[in-house]
């Protein structure tokens, strides 16, 4: 797979655009900035938005073509961001460290998903946020008929709301909900496609 991405991440246009998603946008504008973590950054245009906003931004991911754009994109707007190439199995920041984790479309398979998860738990700061959006397992029915929305095409890498409330029970959730959005980001997610999103603090 990580062949698979740094070839989608090698082509000169932003895969997923250079805008921040509007999720996470929605709620990080309205938190005082402290420390964040992107985990599958990919090019980073969460991250970038982050640091736009003035957080300090630790991110990562598998590819390095996805780190260069990043990186680049860091620099045409004048932020720094502190980009690591690794998996999610390799993840080991330390605990209680981050204000804030930022969990865009970073799909993983259902085995490793609720560890991966705990782990990121274990790295917030006690009152700290997660900010997650991903695509749901309803999905696949949009996929099926506009490939152009993207997402994964197998079950196992989708989630519903109940993993997710179960991964997050320890929080304390302040929105959790399914539904169908028009997505219009960069190449690979346009069209109308069906996700779960979640915000959820630390006690
Ligand atoms: C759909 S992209 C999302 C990128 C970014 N979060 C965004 O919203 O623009 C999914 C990303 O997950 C990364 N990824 C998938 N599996 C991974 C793993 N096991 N470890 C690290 N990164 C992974 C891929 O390399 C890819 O960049």
């Amino acid at each position: 797979m990580k062949e698979f991405w740094n070839e989608r991440y090698q082509q000169t246009a932003y895969a997923y655009g250079k805008l921040p998603n509007v999720f996470l946008a929605e709620h990080l504008s309205q938190l005082p900035p402290g420390r964040i973590l992107f985990p599958a950054e990919g090019e980073g245009r969460n991250a970038v938005y982050a640091a736009q906003l003035g957080w300090e931004v630790t991110c990562f991911d598998q590819s390095d073509a996805g780190k260069e754009k990043a990186l680049a994109l860091a620099t045409e707007l004048s932020v720094s961001i502190d980009y690591h190439v690794h998996t999610f199995m390799e993840m080991n920041y330390p605990e209680e460290s981050f204000d804030a984790i930022g969990l865009i479309y970073a799909h993983m398979p259902e085995a490793r998903r609720r560890i991966n998860h705990q782990r990121m738990i274990q790295c917030l700061k006690p009152g700290g946020i997660i900010i997650l959006e991903a695509f749901s397992k309803s999905h696949l029915y949009y996929r099926e008929r506009n490939p152009d929305v993207g997402g994964p095409a197998v079950e196992d890498l989708l989630y519903s709301s109940d993993d997710i409330a179960a991964d997050f029970a320890d929080l304390s959730t302040k929105l959790l909900a399914e539904s169908e959005i028009n997505l219009n980001e960069g190449v690979y997610h346009v069209g109308t496609g069906h996700v779960v999103r979640y915000f959820g603090r630390k006690a």
